[in-house]
């Protein structure tokens, strides 16, 4: 491999040294008796971020419900480093370095932004590091040092974002789970979270397993790409090679084709069902 490849986060394929840090092994999950994702496999290496990409009801949430313990999967393994974590309580999958950032940001509208921030921080008792760890999510969003003692409903959608994404961070997760960020705000505020996500990752190496509607952004924000539809994976590569597949420029990414359009070439292909 030449050093240039080696120097491309783009080119790096999903395994990294010491085995991956986050595995999934085909996982079942179901609601009652629906079933909402199936034979999922997938791994995140350290310092990478990985996209799942799939339109809505697709069963990203479900994927990350199932890693961080909301949700216990019927079959299949999730691993942390090696270490089995599915069907545990979703406080001590934080505790073992998991942080996930939900859907619809979830802050606790009465409590102040510092407080929302300090939850974050529940796992630890290293008070001073916690203390440092703050001033540093201030440092990547001034807005919430800005309001740090309003209440957090009176903050913008993004802003909200931004709360989740640093509340998150404050349990210094090894891995952190990202549920739509893009989700109801501004193409211009997609661009500035984003690129906060892609700081974090260069400048803190927070490893993220990211799952998004928006492929735009996703593809270029991640390293390494999962292509999930009901339930299922059909495709996967580096993000430089899905952004050149015409598939997912045809259906993620709403570039027209004049010839064939409508069919997928995976279904053609038969890689699933
Ligand atoms: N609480 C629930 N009860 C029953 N079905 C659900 C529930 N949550 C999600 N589902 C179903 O599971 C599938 C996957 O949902 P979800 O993971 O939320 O998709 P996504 O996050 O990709 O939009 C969908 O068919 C959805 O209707
Ligand atoms: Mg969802």
């Amino acid at each position: 491999m030449s050093v240039e490849a080696t120097l491309d986060p783009s080119a790096a394929a999903p395994q990294g040294p010491g085995g991956p840090l986050l595995k999934l092994s085909n996982v079942e999950s179901y609601y009652g008796p629906i079933l909402a994702i199936r034979g999922i496999s997938l791994e995140l290496a350290r310092g990478q971020i990985v996209t799942v990409l799939g339109a809505n009801g697709a069963g990203k949430t479900t994927i990350l419900k199932t890693i961080s313990g909301v949700l216990d999967p019927e079959k299949g393994a999730v691993e942390l480093e090696g270490r089995p974590i599915q069907r545990m309580a979703p406080d001590r999958v934080v505790r073992l370095g998991i942080s996930h950032v939900p859907e619809g940001r979830e802050v606790f509208p009465f409590l102040s932004v510092l407080d929302n921030l300090r939850m974050g921080a529940f796992p630890r008792t290293d008070r001073d590091a916690v203390q440092r760890d703050l001033e540093k999510v201030f440092g990547y969003f001034p807005v919430l040092k800005e309001r740090a003692h309003q209440p957090a409903g009176q903050l913008s959608g993004g802003q909200q974002q931004m709360l989740a994404i640093g509340r998150a961070l404050l349990a210094r997760p090894k891995v952190l789970l990202l549920d739509e960020p893009s989700l109801g705000l501004s193409p211009l505020l997609v661009k500035e979270i984003f690129k906060i996500i892609r700081r974090l990752n260069d400048e803190e190496g927070v490893s993220m397993l990211l799952v998004e509607q928006n492929a735009h952004i996703a593809l270029e924000t991640a390293h390494y790409g999962y292509v999930l539809e009901v339930g299922r994976i059909v495709m996967d590569g580096t993000c430089r090679d899905l952004m050149k597949s015409d598939d997912i420029q045809e259906f993620y990414l709403g570039m027209k084709q004049d010839d064939d359009r409508g069919t997928r070439r995976w279904k053609k292909k038969k890689t699933w069902r």
